[in-house]
């Protein structure tokens, strides 16, 4: 059967891989199946490069888990999407809490993306320079940067994260844009706001976590995908999981498989999509069942490292 980043390679595109998490690493199993690159060829650090993590207080900077997973991947041969810089979420307490400036946060702002994208410069493939900033009516989530600074926080994030790296690739990341609609329409004007301010973005990635069933068809995934390639960036699935309620079914692990194919094949089909990732690939570590109640089962191997019927799926797209 081969392996899916060999076979993504062979196809055409720049990676086949994972998220991963520093926990997982003490279980030597798993870090096997990680660290064969012929499987994964790209990993991307599931928490270890987010706000909270990289500056716990203002100006303290601690890089170590980090640069465990950039580490990791140097030694095994993958790129690193390095993710991600500006979130709602997983924000320390100190940036949700200061009485913010436009001023005061311009500046701690590009604090931390300059301070970030300089540490691991050369080494990230791509940065998600900002991620899920919009809702789903496609209106700006109104979270501590887009309160305080407007939609400007993109463009004062991207500018900072280009002077840093000007080698790295840098994406607007987001889930629910992976079919047409507002909020699709939305990351569009987001990539062209910052096209016409002379900002530079390279590139969007659509996160895919899908529930079975319900992943948008290869014609449905092209036209949208198109849409964004279409002015001038490059575009990867970057967390892609298939959720199921529990306990799986036959009928649903077989349209599992289904759903797996339709995203690589998608991705393969569509010039401008250069790769896929899976947010985590092994069923124990995923973040779906504590995040979906009810659901799981969305990686393609089972708790036991095995591979499942929608590995077979993913390959069979490649
Ligand atoms: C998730 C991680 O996998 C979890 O371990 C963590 O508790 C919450 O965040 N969209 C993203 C990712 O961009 O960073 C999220 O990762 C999943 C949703």
């Amino acid at each position: 059967y081969g392996q899916l980043h060999t076979a993504a390679k062979n196809a055409g595109l720049l990676f086949f891989g994972t998220a991963t998490d520093n926990p997982e690493l003490t279980d030597s199993a798993y870090l096997a199946k990680l660290s064969d690159s012929t499987q994964f060829g790209q990993i991307t650090p599931g928490n270890s490069m987010k706000w909270d993590a990289i500056e716990p207080g203002p100006g303290n900077f601690t890089f170590a888990a980090g640069d465990v997973i950039a580490n990791l991947a140097k030694k095994n041969n993958q790129l690193i999407r390095c993710h991600n810089l500006v979130w709602h979420q997983q924000l320390p307490s100190w940036v949700t809490s200061t009485a913010w400036t436009p001023a005061t946060l311009t500046a701690a702002l590009q604090l931390h993306v300059t301070t970030e994208v300089t540490h691991y410069k050369g080494q990230c493939y791509s940065w998600d320079v900002v991620n899920e900033a919009l809702n789903d009516n496609g209106t700006f989530r109104n979270d501590i940067f887009f309160s305080t600074l407007g939609e400007d926080y993109i463009k004062i994030a991207f500018d900072a994260a280009a002077a840093a790296d000007p080698d790295a690739k840098l994406y607007y990341n987001d889930f629910n844009t992976e079919f047409p609609g507002a909020k699709s329409t939305a990351a569009l004007n987001i990539v062209k706001a910052l096209k016409a301010a002379g900002t530079k973005i390279d590139g969007v990635g659509f996160q895919s976590h899908f529930l079975v069933g319900s992943t948008p068809s290869i014609a449905t995934q092209m036209k949208n995908m198109g849409t964004f390639t279409a002015l001038g960036v490059e575009v990867a699935v970057t967390e892609l999981d298939i959720r199921m309620p529990l306990p799986p079914t036959q009928a649903n692990v077989a349209q599992q498989q289904t759903d797996y194919q339709t995203v690589t094949a998608g991705c393969l089909t569509l010039k401008g999509c250069i790769g896929v990732t899976v947010w985590d690939f092994d069923d124990a570590f995923s973040w779906v069942p504590s995040t979906f109640p009810g659901t799981g089962s969305a990686c393609i191997l089972d708790d036991n490292l095995n591979e499942k019927p929608a590995y077979f799926g993913a390959l069979a797209g490649l």
